[in-house]
């Protein structure tokens, strides 16, 4: 099974199934990525054989309207989504959005072997365990992702999404003129971007490192097998360069996009000051690819794809390969894409923070 037909079952169908009934031939989708720093937009169309981008945007999120609750907020969030398809001329309203990492709990998660039946009627039960608010508020989906006859253990990719936070997405995507058609949780769309990426890679560890999170996560076979977020990301390292050091924040965050790790510049500064961030990061990147080994004894992790805005970090792939010994590069999500070269260099440099949503506009969502 490949990951993006794993993928492309868990979506929270139940909410968005009655959107699909027009959905036309060609498949054309508009991937919405509603990130902490930028909305991401872009517009593919696919057939068998080739995937084109048709467009492709971002704009700056509204901090105060992302982070709160109100409908006054919720809609000027629409209004600045709305703001950027319309600048792109898109043509097509069917959206694949993602979820914010931070709110939806996606785990890998091991349970008995047992039948498909068994399982649909045991999985409420199964994800009690590692769901840490009432069951009524939130929605399950999941597949099975490893199950051998022999084994007494199966393994469950198992995502839990608050209902009231799938809703608030519905709400704004439809106020901004658009009409959801698959919601999932970004991680998933990331997997399907680089799986996309780079097809001959099978065994992936895959570092997104966005504004507010980093997620760390393990493909097996071009199978999310494991992943896990932690609250760090391009922001926390800004803050703590403006904290640490006495800068305004604008100034921090450019002495992190110019030096990043390195520790040769401004006296070693800024690099120790992100070093320090990167201490517990690097131990749970290590932890991971040492679990990979554990599981799959026999094969090779050999590869580490970084994405997300974070993978711009001056020394970061180099520190990652270092640390890992393993390869590490920057996802590119437009490889593979057929992309018209005259506004292939306007993207280029911007590359990974497109990761997420090149993922969700591939889906398949017939
Ligand atoms: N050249 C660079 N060097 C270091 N960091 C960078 C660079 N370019 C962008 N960033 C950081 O990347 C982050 C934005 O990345 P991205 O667009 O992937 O985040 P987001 O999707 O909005 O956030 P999230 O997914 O966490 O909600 C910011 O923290 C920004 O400072
Ligand atoms: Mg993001």
């Amino acid at each position: 099974m490949q990951v993006g037909q794993l993928a492309d079952q868990l979506t929270f169908d139940s909410y968005i199934r009655d959107n699909r009934d027009n959905l036309p031939m060609a498949k054309i989708l508009l991937g919405l990525d509603i990130g902490m720093q930028s909305i991401k937009a872009v517009q593919i169309s696919k057939d068998k054989s080739t995937s084109t981008l048709l467009a492709a945007g971002y704009i700056a999120t509204p901090t105060k309207a992302y982070l709160s609750q109100t409908a006054a907020d919720e809609q000027e969030l629409a209004n600045t989504v709305n703001r950027l398809v319309h600048d792109m001329k898109v043509s097509t309203a069917d959206v694949s959005a993602s979820l914010p990492t931070s709110k939806v709990i996606t785990r890998v998660i091991e349970v008995p072997n047992m039948s498909d039946e068994e399982l649909s009627s045991s999985i409420q039960w199964e994800a009690e365990q590692f769901i840490p608010m009432p069951l009524v508020k939130v929605k399950i989906d999941y597949a099975v992702i490893d199950k051998s006859e022999d084994s007494k253990k199966m393994k469950i990719l198992l995502v839990a999404a608050p209902i009231a936070i799938v809703e608030r997405y519905m709400r704004v995507i439809t106020a901004a003129g658009l009409n959801p058609v698959s919601l999932e949780t970004e991680i998933l769309a990331d997997s399907r971007c680089i799986t996309h990426s780079f097809p001959t890679l099978t065994n992936v560890l895959i570092v997104t490192f966005g504004a507010s999170n980093t997620e760390i996560a393990l493909l097996h076979d071009q199978i999310l097998i494991y992943t896990k977020s932690y609250p760090i990301g391009g922001t926390t390292l800004t803050r703590t360069i403006a904290e640490e050091l006495g800068f305004e924040l604008p100034q921090a965050e450019e002495y992190k996009k110019t030096y990043g790790l390195d520790e040769d510049k401004l006296e070693g500064k800024i690099g120790k000051t992100i070093t320090s961030l990167f201490t517990n990061l690097f131990t749970e990147m290590e932890k991971t690819v040492g679990y990979f080994k554990e599981q799959y004894p026999k094969e090779e992790l050999k590869t580490a794809i970084i994405s997300g805005g974070g993978a711009k970090l001056p020394g970061l792939v180099l520190s990652i390969t270092k640390n890992l010994s393993i390869d590490s590069q920057i996802n590119n999500p437009f490889t593979n894409l057929s992309v018209d070269p005259n506004i292939l260099p306007t993207l280029s440099p911007d590359a990974p923070i497109y990761t997420t949503v090149v993922g969700l506009a591939l889906k398949d969502v017939t």
